[in-house]
């Protein structure tokens, strides 16, 4: 996982919970890294989930809802560091419908380390779109805080409903119908 998804992390963390909450999850976990990261580096996912766990534990909050309120956070990262990518854009549908064959192909050449999921396309119209995620890492939540975001870009909403399809989180169904 890349580091600027750590920095990132830890920045919010930071300024949501404060610094004693960030220091009690890095202590409670077990990181190679010893939980000092710089952007441009990589390192294990397995890092990153140790964090949101001792964070969940701590707030009492999900993990679901830590990463779905992080990947709002994480859209704003994306629109400062890629104003490019994301102008190529009029349509949330159209963006969203482009993550596989276009945005996560950019940024794989840009981190050619990076640990992407997959997206596949079932149904598209101009205002619904079916796509199956498949990732190990079961960040479906991260995927629905990005589309929420997407659709706010746009000046636009939309309902977005999830289905497991493994009930670890690693195959899930979005069914999103613009408003
Ligand atoms: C992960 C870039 C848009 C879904 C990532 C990562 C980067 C990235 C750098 C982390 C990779 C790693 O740590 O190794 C971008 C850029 C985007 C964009 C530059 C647009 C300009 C989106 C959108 C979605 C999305 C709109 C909506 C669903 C995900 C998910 C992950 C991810 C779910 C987590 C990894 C996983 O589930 O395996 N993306 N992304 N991305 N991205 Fe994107």
């Amino acid at each position: 996982m890349k580091g600027i998804v750590f920095t990132e992390f830890l920045d919010l963390v930071e300024d949501k919970f404060g610094l004693e909450m960030l220091d009690n999850i890095i202590n409670a976990s077990d990181l190679e890294s010893q939980g000092v990261y710089t952007s441009v580096g990589t390192y294990k996912f397995s890092e990153m989930l140790q964090l949101l766990q001792h964070l969940s534990a701590n707030t009492g909050i999900s993990i679901d809802d830590l990463l779905l309120v992080y990947a709002e956070h994480f859209f704003g990262v994306l629109e400062d560091s890629y104003p490019g990518l994301l102008k190529t854009y009029k349509d949330p549908i159209e963006m969203l419908s482009s993550i596989e064959n276009h945005i996560h192909v950019e940024v794989r050449k840009i981190y050619p380390d990076a640990e992407l999921p997959t997206f596949e396309v079932l149904e598209k119209t101009d205002n619904r779109l079916i796509m199956i995620y498949k990732s190990s890492r079961a960040m479906h939540h991260f995927g629905l805080g990005l589309m929420n975001k997407t659709f706010e870009h746009f000046n636009s909403t939309a309902s977005i409903v999830l289905e497991k399809i493994k009930e670890d989180g690693t195959e899930v169904k979005f069914i999103i119908n613009k408003n």
